[in-house]
């Protein structure tokens, strides 16, 4: 994973830095006018600068040089959605009652729940401001699908937290609110990449549909990483999302599988206030008696497969096999 798509990476990393410099000026120039919003900076700077995969702006790049596109001119679409990502996981962190993020304390957590949403709103701000220089005679089209991902990201966020609450949750539901909170993301940055690389309507849909499915796929492993990964690799608590009753894949998988008193069990003690380690570990014991953990591979290898014969229709056989890797790293990814 460190490895894999390091050049893109440092590319990123490179841009998103000069970038938030011309902030840091601003912020030195706030500070030596006795006008330095510290609960503001501070915090900005805490959150870009803790690492993170990179995941949305390497697929804007590779599906900018699918169709034959200039990196240089997808890099600022890039960094924007990597800044909006930022903004929507501070935020989440505050919905989610997250301590840990990235192996480090979260913003509400370290300074508190109004400077985590300030800093929300202002890196908003700041992805727009990004966004605004990319190269393209298709501004509005790039704005367009950035604006709409804004949007499914709130809207799949509600989703999220009124199934918290809700016993009537299918997998069919899931689906939506993980494709409206997660996938939509990934789709917005593979059609602006695609829109910078003067793609056609044809090239547009398959590359969306790839991402689409990428996405959803994305957001299991993510639901699935939450009960079986390495917490100090993951960077966040394991047994997070049961501990918060998220209605995730393996929850949902779980109720299908089991029934009568079983079932009826899992479900008290799932849905119990408790929140004690000993919670967690029965929880996931039961999905590895019952095989929802092996259920949830095989429906991410399934969106994975799916998402790689959405490329067939792409000519550069380059960029298709980049692309493949890509699904191949996110399909082998411990975090
Ligand atoms: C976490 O996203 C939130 C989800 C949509 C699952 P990432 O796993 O891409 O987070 P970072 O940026 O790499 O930390
Ligand atoms: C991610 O869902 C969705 C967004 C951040 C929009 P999660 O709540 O599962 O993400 P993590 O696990 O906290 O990163
Ligand atoms: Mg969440
Ligand atoms: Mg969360
Ligand atoms: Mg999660």
């Amino acid at each position: 994973m460190e490895t894999a798509f390091k050049n893109y990476r440092e590319l990123i990393d490179k841009r998103l830095h000069s970038f938030l410099e011309e902030e840091t000026e601003r912020s030195k120039y706030c500070r030596e006018n006795s006008k330095y919003p510290y609960t503001l900076f501070d915090p900005l700077n805490y959150i870009m600068s803790g690492g993170g995969k990179r995941v949305r702006p390497i697929l804007v790049l590779l599906s900018c040089e699918a169709f034959g596109g200039q990196i240089n001119n997808a890099i600022d679409a890039a960094i924007a959605v990597e800044i909006l990502h930022n903004f929507t996981l501070v935020h989440d962190d505050i919905m989610d009652n997250a301590n840990t993020r990235r192996g480090k304390e979260t913003i509400h957590r370290k300074w508190d729940v109004n400077a985590a949403i300030l800093v929300g709103d202002e890196l908003i701000g700041l992805s727009y401001r990004s966004l605004l220089r990319a190269k393209t005679e298709n501004i509005t089209g790039v704005l367009r699908a950035f604006t709409d991902g804004v949007i499914e990201v709130c809207e799949g966020q509600a989703l999220d937290k009124e199934f918290e609450v809700s016993a009537d949750v299918a997998i069919d539901d899931y689906k939506i609110m993980i494709r409206k909170k997660t996938a939509e993301l990934l789709r917005t940055s593979s059609v602006m990449g695609a829109i910078i690389g003067n793609a056609d309507e044809n090239g547009i849909r398959s590359i969306s549909s790839y991402s689409e499915n990428i996405g959803l796929a994305f957001q299991i492993q993510d639901d699935l990483l939450d009960v079986i990964a390495d917490e100090g690799e993951f960077g966040k608590k394991i047994g997070g999302d049961i501990l918060e009753r998220k209605k995730t894949f393996l929850y949902l998988k779980a109720l299908e599988i089991l029934d009568g008193k079983r079932r009826d069990d899992f479900m008290f003690l799932y849905n119990s206030p408790n929140s004690s380690e000993d919670k967690i570990k029965q929880i996931v014991k039961l999905y590895n008696e019952i095989c929802v953990i092996g259920s949830a591979k095989d429906e991410i290898a399934a969106y994975t497969a799916k998402a790689n014969k959405n490329l067939e229709c792409i000519n550069n056989n380059s960029a298709k096999k980049l692309l493949e890797n890509f699904s191949d790293m996110l399909l082998n990814r411990s975090y």
